[in-house]
């Protein structure tokens, strides 16, 4: 069995890298929108304090494992756990294989938004004029798939490229640059009269906000937004060097997706509260809401082109990311080069994305569980899935491989006992009831 050889350039290029997979649409696209219809701050501040606690245990825990097992997901539980965890690994790359073949159908809306920011094509005054638009996208399967493929062909070129110069390198220029774009539309956003209703719609709290049902979300979204559970930060974690400190990294990257995600609240709520317009609208609120409210701010063409840049920024870091699991995998277990693996990626993902872009339109009476297709792997793999790998990446970490997992948390710089103690009751007990509860209610 080959393990890998490969490792990050630099400590700063992984944590990028890392936070690249972490920052994505989940943040820019789904968290606004989830933010908005579970109430703001209800769902919030659970989202930070899972995110610090489970959270950064379970990534510390995929990072730990990817590199005392080194090489595929698969590889490295099989390693460290055996037959059992090997499956699970095996699972894990299936699941970021089905993720990245509906992501990418969005990745390609994104695209497709860029190029029409950039004709000028979504400027209107007319809302039912945007809504058209998007939904003759969306329905029409052969444009989705077009868009679907376009976005794969740009995550696939750059996976191709390798680890160092291809993910890594545009993690380096790319994130950097999210971030100052961001900023700049935020400031943009602040200023508009009225928007302070917004930063107290996301801020305010009160316990009535706080729901069983925000708390469970948020739960699950931090899975999301962290990418757990499905080999992405096992697979990553392979390519660290012995000399990087995993805790301190894993900081970093979740304190950088938090950070994102409130920015990208901080972008888009206020915005929305001083344009009258609704914070519970759900998905179309950055494809729809977002278009019409920049066409009627002055120079709102400009910003809406900066925030196209910034979705598909976002959303091309985190795919290249599930994609690195099927290569390392396919490369690890069936001794594939790195450009035939991301060619049979390429082909395997077009054709399952287009199940998922052919499910809003003429495939839409399709149900599986009262859900069309996509909205179905959707669920499947966020409520299910993903939970299931982050419950054995916390079994494997805490209980049959804890030995490793002392060792890789402290190689570096030896943590006090009480930082040892928390993530070894985290991994043992926390982590395991609240992925339980997850997935009770996901089910
Ligand atoms: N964390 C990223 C996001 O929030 O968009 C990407 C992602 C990776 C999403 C893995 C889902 C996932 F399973």
């Amino acid at each position: 069995m080959a393990t890998t050889a490969t490792t990050w350039g630099s400590r700063i290029g992984f944590i990028l890298a890392g936070a690249g997979s972490a920052i994505g649409l989940g943040s820019i696209w789904k968290f606004p929108f989830w933010a908005g219809i579970n109430g703001g701050s209800g769902f919030i501040i659970p989202y930070i304090i899972f995110t610090f606690t489970i959270g950064i245990t379970l990534l510390i825990a995929e990072l730990v494992v990817g590199r005392a097992g080194r090489g595929s997901a698969l590889h490295a539980l099989k390693h460290l756990g055996g037959p059992v965890f090997s499956v699970m690994g095996g699972i894990a790359v299936l699941t970021s294989f089905v993720i990245l073949s509906y992501y990418s159908v969005v990745g390609g809306w994104c695209v497709k938004y860029l190029f029409d920011s950039l004709c000028g094509e979504l400027v209107t005054n007319d809302p039912k004029v945007l809504q058209a638009t998007f939904g003759a996208l969306v329905g029409d399967g052969l444009t989705n798939s077009l868009w679907h493929f376009s976005f794969l062909t740009l995550t696939c070129g750059v996976v191709a490229l390798g680890v160092v110069n291809g993910i890594e390198r545009l993690s380096k220029y790319l994130l950097p640059t999210l971030f100052i774009l961001m900023i700049v539309i935020m400031i943009r956003s602040l200023s508009l009269p009225g928007a302070m209703e917004g930063v107290k719609f996301l801020f305010d709290f009160s316990f009535d906000k706080l729901t069983w049902m925000s708390v469970l979300n948020a739960m699950g979204f931090t899975f999301f937004s962290l990418s757990l559970g499905c080999g992405i930060m096992v697979t990553y974690g392979a390519y660290l060097k012995d000399s990087t400190d995993i805790p301190n990294s894993s900081l970093w990257i979740a304190y950088l997706a938090i950070q994102t995600a409130l920015l990208a609240g901080l972008m888009i709520m206020p915005a929305v509260f001083a344009m009258g317009q609704d914070p519970n609208a759900g998905p179309g609120l950055v494809f729809v809401t977002i278009p019409f409210i920049f066409s009627q701010i002055p120079f709102g063409w400009c910003f809406m082109i900066l925030f196209n840049v910034c979705l598909l920024v976002a959303a091309l870091t985190s795919s290249v990311s599930l994609l690195e699991v099927c290569i390392a995998y396919l490369q690890n277990e069936w001794h594939m080069k790195r450009i035939s693996a991301s060619i049979l990626c390429y082909v395997g993902l077009a054709l399952l994305g287009c199940v998922s872009a052919l499910s809003f339109g003429v495939w839409s009476e399709v149900k599986i569980f009262d859900r069309i297709i996509f909205d179905f792997l959707d669920w499947f793999c966020s409520n299910i899935m993903m939970p299931l790998g982050g419950l054995s990446i916390a079994l494997l970490a805490g209980w049959k491989a804890w030995n490793s997992t002392y060792i890789q948390v402290n190689l570096v710089r030896k943590y006090s006992a009480s930082a040892n103690s928390f993530i070894k009751f985290s991994l043992r007990f926390l982590a395991p009831l609240l992925v339980l509860v997850v997935i009770a209610t996901g089910v």
